[in-house]
């Protein structure tokens, strides 16, 4: 399937399709759920790159719309993985091209996914009760964690190259799910052409003032908090269950190994807004901030 794909190396093998890069392990999936993912009334699809914030919005859209199966006290994300409750349509759903486990007990289902807005099913865009939630971080954060995940893993697929030689491919918009600049601005083009479809959050906004992002994200789900919920603080209370502190302080969350060998813990890191300074070299930054700047003039969204 993947023979006549473009292909190039970053942390994996990776092949071009739909202009964006995708691990080759993962091309039967990526096809398979554009082609055969039907779209029902209600679906929520959570969509990010990789390292962006994935885990957290899984954890915060689990519990917003699951709220009135589970108090926070007994929420399911206190026993089990984000990544368990909340499955990949590209991973687990369609993984070797094969639909699976589709259904889920509650309603409305939630998808998540990495692909870019281009590769999403036809029924997903084309559905007016589907919703469409997009997490983005900051480049030189993402850059950043996504090397620190990598870096901690033992997993076979990695391949040792420099953080130097990652940095000129990330650069390039080599490097899974990548380009980067491409996969936001697909998203928040849709955000803008349909607001009440696609919302489009940040990783930075998240974590400036979880409470009101929460608010904003259950009212677009249609999920909104009443008077009472907020009054009874539980807002705070699903913003602090889904907290990186408390998710990284489980045990499910602390050990075991998920894809390809990589450890359940590497999903939890430090969480911090513009730890890259600590990693990346001056003049690397003046690079990635030069081509943001450039990658994204006139389209109104900014880093
Ligand atoms: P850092 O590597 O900067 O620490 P993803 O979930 O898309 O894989 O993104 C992983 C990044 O989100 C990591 O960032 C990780 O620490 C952070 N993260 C994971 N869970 C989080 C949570 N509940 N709240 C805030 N950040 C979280």
């Amino acid at each position: 399937m993947t023979d006549h794909l473009p292909k190039e190396n970053c942390y994996a093998p990776l092949c071009k399709y739909d202009d964006t890069w995708y691990p080759s392990y993962l091309i039967p999936g990526v096809v398979a759920s554009k082609q055969l993912f039907k779209a029902e009334e209600g679906d929520i699809i959570l969509a990010s790159l990789p390292k962006s914030g994935t885990t957290w919005l899984k954890a915060l859209t689990f519990s917003i719309v699951n709220r009135n199966r589970f108090k926070p006290q007994d929420s399911p994300l206190l026993t089990t993985q984000p990544h368990d409750l909340v499955l990949g349509l590209e991973f687990e759903h369609f993984r070797d091209g094969v639909p699976q486990n589709l259904d889920q007990p509650s309603r409305p289902r939630i998808f998540a996914t990495h692909v870019s807005h281009a590769s999403l099913s036809d029924s997903i865009k084309a559905s007016n009760n589907c919703r469409i939630v997009y997490v983005c971080r900051n480049p030189l954060d993402n850059f950043m964690s996504y090397w620190h995940f990598f870096s901690s893993s033992k997993s076979q697929y990695i391949q040792g190259e420099t953080i130097e030689e990652l940095f000129v491919k990330y650069c390039k918009g080599v490097h899974p799910y990548c380009p980067f600049w491409s996969h936001n601005l697909e998203y928040w083009k849709a955000s803008l052409e349909k607001p009440e479809k696609v919302l489009f959050l940040t990783y930075e906004d998240l974590k400036e003032d979880t409470v009101s992002q929460l608010k904003r994200l259950a009212l677009f789900l249609g999920f909104p908090f009443t008077e009472e919920e907020e009054a009874q603080g539980l807002v705070e209370e699903i913003s602090m269950v889904c907290s990186l502190g408390n998710l990284k302080s489980l045990e499910v969350n602390q050990n075991g190994v998920r894809d390809h060998g990589m450890p359940v813990s590497s999903y939890f890191r430090k969480g911090e807004v513009g730890d890259y300074i600590n990693h990346l070299t001056p003049s690397m930054v003046e690079t990635l901030n030069k081509l943001t700047h450039e990658k994204f003039a006139g389209s109104g969204l900014v880093f």
